[in-house]
């Protein structure tokens, strides 16, 4: 399949699940502009990058704007920037609560909104958001309401845009990860997160890329939650 003339964004890019994202784009021949607030300069010159918190309605807009004013067009928006904090709910301060929001909300919208104009123009484009299994199927090893309400959001936002956009050439899904092997998880916790997925082992990064590069090939799949989870969402 020819790739060599698409475009997409990546939030979240400078490790983890973003960072393996950013290089499966590459290694079809994207060109990508990868965005995260300590992101560094690329080498690679159809690699463009984007520092910037994306909660911040300014940044959205400057990523879009360098995707079409270097590469023409964006073809694909993985919002995959977000942060994770479990803890009793009667226990969160309120700082944890709007940093929450404002990364895995805020970072959504506002870039979502510049993306889906300029694929409108196009006629053709896709998002994809990274929620987590934990949102439909809570776990009382694992208190995270703020990871529910925020990524339960983002699911039901992907259905909402799905149905809004379908006749107009934009497609919009998002993957439900289990617990993935990523930055995000001190080591010392692996076994302990492995212990939470009936397969009883943490997902990897390629886990998560293969099911966005599924859904990326997929033309007729909108308004899909995809778990990636170990098992997690079928029961424990
Ligand atoms: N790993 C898992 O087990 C798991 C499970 C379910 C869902 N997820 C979701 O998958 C996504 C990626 O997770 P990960 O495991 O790769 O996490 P990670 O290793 O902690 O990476 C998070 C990425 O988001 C960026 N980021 C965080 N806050 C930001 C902000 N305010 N503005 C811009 N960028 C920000 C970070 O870069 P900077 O620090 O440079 O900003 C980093 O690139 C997240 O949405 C997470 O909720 C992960």
């Amino acid at each position: 399949m020819f790739t060599g003339n698409k475009v997409a964004v990546v939030t979240g890019a400078s490790q983890g699940l973003g960072a393996g994202i950013v290089q499966a784009y590459r290694n079809r021949g994207y060109r990508v502009v990868a965005t995260s607030r300590s992101i560094k300069p690329s080498h690679d010159p159809d690699l463009l990058t984007v520092a910037g918190d994306i909660g911040d309605p300014a940044t959205g807009r400057t990523v879009i704007d360098t995707a079409l004013k270097a590469f023409g067009r964006v073809d694909t928006l993985i919002n995959n920037a977000g942060i994770f904090m479990a803890s009793a709910f009667t226990d969160y301060s309120e700082d944890q609560y709007r940093a929450k929001l404002s990364t895995n909300l805020d970072g959504f919208f506002f870039i979502t909104q510049h993306a889906i104009a300029a694929m409108e123009r196009q006629g053709s484009g896709h998002v994809v958001q990274i929620t987590t299994a934990l949102a439909e199927q809570a776990d009382a090893r694992v208190s995270s309401v703020l990871a529910s309400l925020t990524k339960g959001g983002l699911n039901a936002a992907t259905r909402s845009l799905a149905i809004e956009y379908a006749s107009r050439g934009i497609r919009v899904n998002a993957v439900a990860p289990g617990i993935i092997k990523t930055p995000m998880h001190a080591p010392e916790n692996h076994d302990f997160l492995a212990s939470l997925h009936p397969v009883n082992r943490l997902g990897e990064v390629e886990d998560i890329v293969r099911a966005i590069l599924y859904l990326e090939d997929s033309g007729f799949v909108t308004g899909e939650i995809l778990h990636v989870d170990g098992g997690q969402s079928a029961g424990h």
